[in-house]
């Protein structure tokens, strides 16, 4: 039978009941690696200061590195008894190397290593989801290239508004993973101080050189207050933050991705690879992979506010609440990661109808607003314009007409001043062609869009 690290103190070995509820060895295997870096880069400072031998240091050296490879080789004895990563490492290298693995608790507690795991841990998954996210844009900026003069209808309240391009409409979205991009770097940026040093929670009474440790692991300082460095998770609810927002960004483009390839619509067809079919129905070809984004993201959203939850309300410093704060990050960081990645393969596989998105662009009058614009460059005031043009949407609708349809003498029903120059600006292309400045929507603006946008992705 086992007994605890702490069981000098008790008189009764904790209740079996408690092995499983009070672990949390599931999350914790993906921390070895980290768990491992903290402690030889402790173990070193330790010895550097003389806490421990040279030859505990080597010991120590030596059982880190085969433990690696038992875990590599999926040989490792991991024990949900011994609670977490942290007892069952310490225990394998005492078993190992003998006293020298007893030692290196020393200066240390688990509080301030699984502070310091957690964000080394943070930190690389954030880095891996940067990059993710970088390969997202350079694949949506490619197919915006493709785009840039594609013509379909923009909506607002998913009405038809106005014309514009396809490219311009997946700039938006680039746009929006580039602020993603820079929420987790900020995030990054924030959590990398080292908690180590803290000890449980009051510092130690050992001269210990945190600065020496914060280098060795990358940190760009140390936790500037010992209670706070193993009570914050605030790089929990940062990452989980960034993440939810990531998924936010999804979610909108997978509404429009089922949206778009609904044959009522039939904009896009989604590439075979990327579909489901029907156990049932044979004829069915099923956008299963946005909507399970969509999916995805309400379950990412639950795990910010699980986080949030956790760490309300707990008294400094650190408490086992912290614990159930780990499911949440790492189910967030995994999901959001192979969600973009996911993406970044499925944006490729779109075929375009675009013969599709021009007929319903020209379909809902939406180039009322460049008639009205016209009326306004002739000298009516826009409210006038405004009034002129709806009513000859009105009139139009009545008799089943469109815009484009109406010739220059019926046009002038509604507006004497209105020329045969109109017919430049009431066309789809003529729309788009003129919005041309930085963030509008013609062809040669979202080319320029896209070149600041690759830009900006080389830089970050
Ligand atoms: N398994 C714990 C966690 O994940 C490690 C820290 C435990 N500290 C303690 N005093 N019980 O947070």
């Amino acid at each position: 039978a086992k007994t605890e690290a702490w069981s000098g103190r008790f008189a009764a070995p904790m209740d079996e009941l408690l092995t499983d509820y009070q672990q949390c060895l599931d999350i914790d295997i993906r921390l070895a690696s980290v768990d491992i870096a903290g402690s030889l880069a402790h173990a070193e400072m330790l010895a550097s200061i003389g806490v421990l031998s040279g030859q505990d240091l080597a010991d120590i050296q030596r059982g880190m590195a085969q433990i690696r490879q038992e875990i590599e080789e999926r040989v490792f004895p991991w024990a949900k008894d011994r609670e977490d990563v942290h007892m069952n490492i310490e225990h394998r290298l005492t078993q190992l190397i003998g006293d020298a693995g007893k030692r290196l608790h020393t200066a240390r507690s688990r509080n301030d290593q699984v502070a310091t795991d957690l964000r080394l841990y943070t930190r690389q998954e954030l880095d891996a989801l940067g990059d993710e996210l970088k390969a997202l844009v350079s694949v949506a900026l490619d197919l915006a290239r493709t785009h840039a003069a594609t013509l379909m209808p923009g909506c607002t309240h998913l009405q038809i508004a106005q014309p514009v391009t396809f490219g311009h409409h997946l700039m938006a979205y680039v746009e929006m993973f580039l602020r993603d991009i820079q929420r987790v770097r900020q995030a990054r940026e924030r959590l990398n101080e080292l908690p180590l040093g803290a000890a449980a929670l009051a510092g130690t009474s050992f001269p210990i050189d945190r600065h020496f440790v914060a280098g060795r692991l990358g940190f760009a300082g140390v936790c500037q207050n010992s209670l706070d460095a193993v009570s914050d998770r605030d790089f929990v609810i940062d990452a989980c933050s960034a993440g939810a927002q990531i998924m936010m960004h999804l979610s909108r483009l997978s509404e429009e991705l089922v949206f778009w390839s609904n044959p009522l619509v039939g904009f896009i067809e989604i590439g075979d690879r990327f579909c489901t079919g029907s156990s049932i129905m044979p004829q069915k070809k099923n956008p299963d992979i946005p909507e399970l984004a969509r999916g995805k993201a309400g379950r990412v959203f639950g795990n910010l506010a699980s986080a949030l939850a956790v760490m309300k309300s707990q008294p400094l410093a650190y408490n086992k609440d912290n614990q159930e704060s780990k499911q949440p990050l790492v189910d967030t960081l995994a999901t959001v990661r192979s969600s973009v990645r996911v993406f970044s393969r499925l944006l490729p596989s779109l075929s375009v109808n675009q013969a599709r998105m021009r007929a319903a662009a020209s379909a809902g009058f939406s180039t009322a607003t460049d008639l009205a614009d016209y009326l306004v460059r002739r000298g009516l005031p826009f409210r006038e314009a405004h009034e002129v043009v709806a009513l000859t949407v009105r009139r139009c609708i009545e008799s089943g007409k469109d815009l484009s349809q109406l010739t220059l003498e019926e046009l002038r029903q509604f507006s004497p001043v209105i020329e045969a120059d109109v017919f430049q600006s009431v066309t789809l292309e003529g729309s788009v062609l003129a919005r041309n400045h930085v963030g509008g929507t013609a062809p040669a603006a979202v080319t320029s869009a896209i070149e600041s946008a690759r830009k900006r992705i080389e830089a970050a």
